[in-house]
């Protein structure tokens, strides 16, 4: 366990091809230098990120039945390619057997098949890569035309407690980012501050959450919007429980005194997103609860869609937050807003990252339905199905999100994993696997992650197995990757990576499993093993000449 302590550069996620100028960044908030502690460049071609494969990233391969979703997230739809992370979105349709309680037989599960008209990509880091608090860094280009609509490109985060299209984790978890013990809301937040005893290594009295902060959504589209906003243009939001109470402002109006969070700092060209405040998480009882989207809104041009752009959010946890679009302030938020308010915090949490193109009926398409027009169907091919698409959307498929870098830099102050001692994560999600699990998946087959598999996929040649150039040296034998050192998946074309420090402790009663995908550089590996076997050597020595003596001794 020597790297545990050994480790404190945090070098463990860090690709090898981020180059020597993007090692530290200097905030844009003090102007102190920043080291590097996550990075992806996406240099190694043909990378893939099905369930198994990377260390970073796994694809989404499931329906998406959250926020109207049009789509079908398939893991294809995300590779790597000329050096960017390459997310298509195609208008092809998907048939899957989805698992649904019978009506008529209480108890019974059956399998329907069901139906969807459009492909996308998500990929997410949840429960491998997490950070608290730190700066947030993407370079990308925007899929599709900035003048038409249909498209929801997004890169955000979200806290490790929930996995994001998973809607069982998600509830009452979603986006909870309070530590305050009331009565009137413990019953909505899983994990509240009144609990004394929340069992699975979480603290007494520490409300938790998954809160969900929004570095890029973007409206593609044209025209203008009341309040003078021009598409195309970018929502930047944190979104936060408990809500605002009432007095709340509508949807489209701007907020009266006391309606809504003072002190929000917008930049020149940004302005309060009056279009979404928020919604309702409606379980028809007092469990209700509202969730706050405290966003604001900022004009973009086509060449945020014909070239790359950096987007950047630097997030203090319990301090502030703060997005930028190639360097220039958006938009801020700072602690005391969301307390004086709510009493809610800028969220603390380990979070994950998540890159995906949506598509939604309720995001740029034709609202409220075009008359003579049953906005039933939502279909490139059917023509009766036209009326209640985008203009010329169909046209711009399949599109492709592309993305040049992820990066993430952190203070001495800010922690990385998943699971840290102050806010672990591990115990709660390995006791609900089923809450983090496809519920379209039968139960034998159900698991949230496999193990990453080093080596072992097809191959031909040497340069199937990490593309030669930066993923280079591993090697096909008898037609099965081999994979060198520093290298991993099926096909050794992810760089491997791994926490530094691992906060969760060992007497846990899945050791053994969390051993195994604890992935520790081979090196070190085979350096702990040699140390065990050596232990093992001088314990057998001790032993036989114990018994000799004995032997001895008897006669
Ligand atoms: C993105 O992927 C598609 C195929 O899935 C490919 O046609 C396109 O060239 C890729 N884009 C880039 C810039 O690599
Ligand atoms: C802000 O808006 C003005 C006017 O629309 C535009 O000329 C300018 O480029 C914008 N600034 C940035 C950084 O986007």
């Amino acid at each position: 366990m020597l790297w545990l302590v050994l480790g404190v550069a945090r070098a463990g996620w860090v690709d090898p091809d981020s180059p020597r100028s993007a090692r530290t960044t200097v905030s844009l908030v003090d102007r102190v230098e920043v080291p590097l502690v996550f990075s992806d460049e996406f240099e190694v071609e043909g990378r893939e990120f099905d369930d198994g494969f990377d260390p970073r990233w796994t694809a989404i391969h499931k329906n998406d039945y959250t926020n109207a979703a049009l789509h079908y997230y398939h893991q294809e739809y995300v590779r790597t390619s000329n050096g960017f992370l390459n997310v298509t979105t195609d208008a092809v349709e998907t048939e899957f057997e989805s698992l649904q309680l019978s009506k008529r037989r209480k108890g019974k599960i059956k399998a329907k098949t069901l139906k969807k008209e459009f492909r996308s990509g998500m990929v997410q880091t949840w429960n491998k890569f997490c950070f608290s608090g730190g700066i947030l860094e993407v370079r990308v280009k925007l899929p599709g035309r900035h003048d038409v609509g249909g498209l929801w490109p997004a890169t955000w985060l979200m806290g490790n407690l929930a996995r994001s299209t998973y809607v069982a984790s998600s509830d009452y978890m979603w986006p909870w980012s309070y530590d305050r013990c009331d009565r009137a809301n413990q019953i909505r937040q899983e994990i509240s501050a009144c609990k004394p005893s929340p069992h699975y290594g979480l603290d007494a009295n520490r409300g938790r959450g998954a809160p969900e902060i929004d570095l890029l959504e973007v409206m593609p589209g044209s025209g203008w919007l009341p309040w003078g906003l021009k598409k195309p243009y970018v929502s930047t939001s944190l979104q936060v429980a408990p809500g605002k109470t009432n007095p709340r402002p509508s949807n489209g109006d701007r907020p009266h005194p006391g309606q809504w969070y003072e002190g929000l700092r917008f930049g020149k060209n940004s302005s309060i997103n009056v279009f979404f405040y928020g919604l309702k998480l409606d379980h028809h009882d007092e469990t209700s609860y509202v969730a706050d989207a405290i966003s604001g809104n900022t004009p973009i041009r086509e060449t945020h869609f014909t070239d790359f752009h950096t987007f950047r959010l630097e997030w203090e946890p319990r301090g502030y937050i703060n997005w930028y679009v190639d360097d220039f302030f958006l938009y801020g938020i700072d602690d005391e807003s969301l307390g004086e308010c709510t009493g809610a915090h800028v969220p603390d949490e380990p979070s994950y990252l998540l890159i995906n193109t949506a598509m939604s009926s309720t995001w740029g398409f034709p609202f409220p339905c075009p008359p003579g027009c049953d906005c039933k169907c939502h279909d490139c091919v059917n023509p009766k199905c036209k009326c209640a698409m985008p203009p010329g959307f169909c046209e711009t498929l399949p599109a492709h999100f592309l993305v040049d870098y992820v990066r993430v830099y952190q203070r001495p102050q800010h922690k990385l994993g998943c699971s840290t001692d102050t806010h672990p994560t591990k115990r709660f999600i390995q006791g609900h696997s089923d809450r983090y699990s496809d519920p379209d998946v039968r139960a034998s087959r159900k698991r949230p992650l496999r193990d990453v598999e080093v080596g072992g996929g097809p191959c031909r040649v040497d340069s199937d197995c990490g593309g030669g150039g930066g993923g280079g040296g591993s090697a096909c034998r008898r037609r099965r990757c081999d994979c060198k050192e520093g290298a991993t998946g099926p096909t050794c074309r992810a760089a491997a990576a791994h926490d530094d420090v691992i906060y969760d402790d060992l007497d846990d009663i899945h050791v053994f499993d969390d051993l195994r995908r604890f992935y520790a550089p081979p090196a070190m590996d085979r350096l702990c093993l040699a140390f065990l076997l050596l232990i093992l050597a001088i314990v057998v020595a001790h032993v036989a000449r114990t018994k000799h003596q004995r032997g001895l001794y008897d006669y």
